[in-house]
């Protein structure tokens, strides 16, 4: 097991604290050896199905490990919302359903155990609230330190409650979360914090374990497409990595279209795609309704941008609009709830199949990263209010 710089490929310890290459600056990802896994389809379905079913995928030595038992989300069949966008299969894999609500928990029990496998005393990080929620939960029962900073004023509601909740230092930036990122990482090598931002390559181990949970559900059969929302693009470079490894150890014979979707505010992976371009030009003022991927200059888009070319996939940013009908469609045509940020995947594969990009008789599995409750206060605001009556059955009868 190594660390090696996706740009550069010079090489470095997992036993060092390094987040990106001391030579070239790009980021890093960890390389295990996939040839030494001996495991069949047969022996991981004898397994309880949670994360750590894959433990031989995961870069983790000890047997102690930071768990709340995470993972193990559903796949819905989702044949109404399939309908309704005028494709033949389509699923959803809901990773709302993780402890804290969001797919970080995956990236955060990998994470948060290599904190204490390292001897880290406290970790941080800046997020757009998800990321902070779940670093507090596992700093929690990791009994460690926590340090979070968000843009204050951006970060929806049940995610801050949930920072504060489970005790961690909140402290808000005067900025975005670009601003809070560059300012945590000054911050983790001055005073000695573990950084578990996605810049973290143990963290997108973790995470990888979404393609492994994927495939394990449909029987080993790979999706012809896996469309995921983008915003500091972690987590589709880790889906990528985990379909990849797979293959890699003979679970799988194929490899799906990895398609990424950002938020029209909030899009330079797109417009580098869409460009043919390897790098992104930042955005200074990403805005959008979707806050979690409020991001101009996301850490990981040179690997995200790998994953889209190498799997011949897609990348589209859908609007606010788009983000809050997709949003409707998915809690009342499936009774999914997911905040603004995880729709953007449905709102992204509609408008691709509107586009003819995407063919009507593929397979194919959005990924909803985090649940409704996340974010109550964006229905309040989108959606129709509810009406308020006196207790008289005329009155009531007005509205059934
Ligand atoms: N969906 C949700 C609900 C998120 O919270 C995030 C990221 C993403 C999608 C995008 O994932 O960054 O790996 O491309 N949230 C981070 C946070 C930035 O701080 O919680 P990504």
């Amino acid at each position: 097991m190594k660390l090696r710089c996706v740009n550069c490929k010079r090489e470095y310890s997992t036993e060092e604290i390094v987040y990106t290459c001391k030579a070239c600056g790009s980021v890093l990802e960890v390389v295990l050896d996939i040839d030494s896994i001996e495991l069949s389809r047969e022996d991981l379905r004898k397994r309880p199905f949670n994360l750590w079913r894959y433990r031989e995928f995961m870069p983790i030595k000890g047997d102690s490990i930071v768990t709340l038992n995470e993972g193990g989300t559903p796949l819905y069949n989702a044949k109404r919302l399939a309908e309704e966008i005028g494709v033949k299969e389509l699923y959803i894999k809901n990773e709302g359903a993780n402890p804290t609500g969001s797919f970080k928990d995956r990236g955060m029990t990998v994470g948060v155990t290599k904190a204490l496998e390292l001897n880290a005393k406290a970790v941080g990080c800046a997020s757009t609230g998800n990321t902070s929620a779940s670093l507090a939960a596992y700093a929690a029962k990791a009994g460690i330190k926590c340090y979070v900073l968000l843009p204050a004023g951006k970060i929806a509601l049940g995610k801050l409650a949930q920072a504060i909740l489970h005790g961690a230092k909140v402290i808000g930036i005067k900025g975005n979360f670009d601003v809070a990122l560059k300012l945590i990482r000054e911050a983790s090598e001055r005073f000695n914090i573990y950084l578990l931002n996605s810049v973290n390559p143990f963290r997108l181990e973790g995470q990888k374990s979404e393609a492994f949970e994927i495939v394990d559900q449909l029987n080993f059969e790979v999706p012809d497409r896996v469309v995921v929302p983008m915003g500091n693009c972690g987590n589709i470079s880790a889906i990528w990595k985990g379909f990849k490894e797979f293959k890699e150890a003979g679970l799988i014979d194929e490899l799906p279209m990895m398609t990424g979707i950002q938020a029209s505010g909030a899009s330079p992976v797109v417009k580098a795609f869409k460009k043919g371009k390897k790098e992104i030009e930042p955005e200074e003022n990403p805005e959008t309704i979707a806050t979690a991927i409020r991001i101009g200059k996301p850490v990981n888009a040179p690997k995200a941008l790998k994953a889209l070319y190498e799997s011949n996939g897609y990348a589209e940013s859908v609007s606010d609009e788009e983000i809050i009908e997709a949003q409707k469609l998915l809690a009342r045509r499936e009774g999914i709830g997911v905040e603004p940020a995880s729709a953007t995947s449905i709102a992204g594969l509609k408008k691709l199949v509107e586009q003819g990009v995407v063919d009507k008789d593929e397979r194919i599995v959005c990924v909803v990263t985090g649940h409704a409750l996340k974010d109550p206060e964006i229905v309040f605001k989108a959606y129709e209010k509810p009406v308020e009556i006196e207790p008289d059955i005329k009155e009531l009868s007005k509205y059934l």
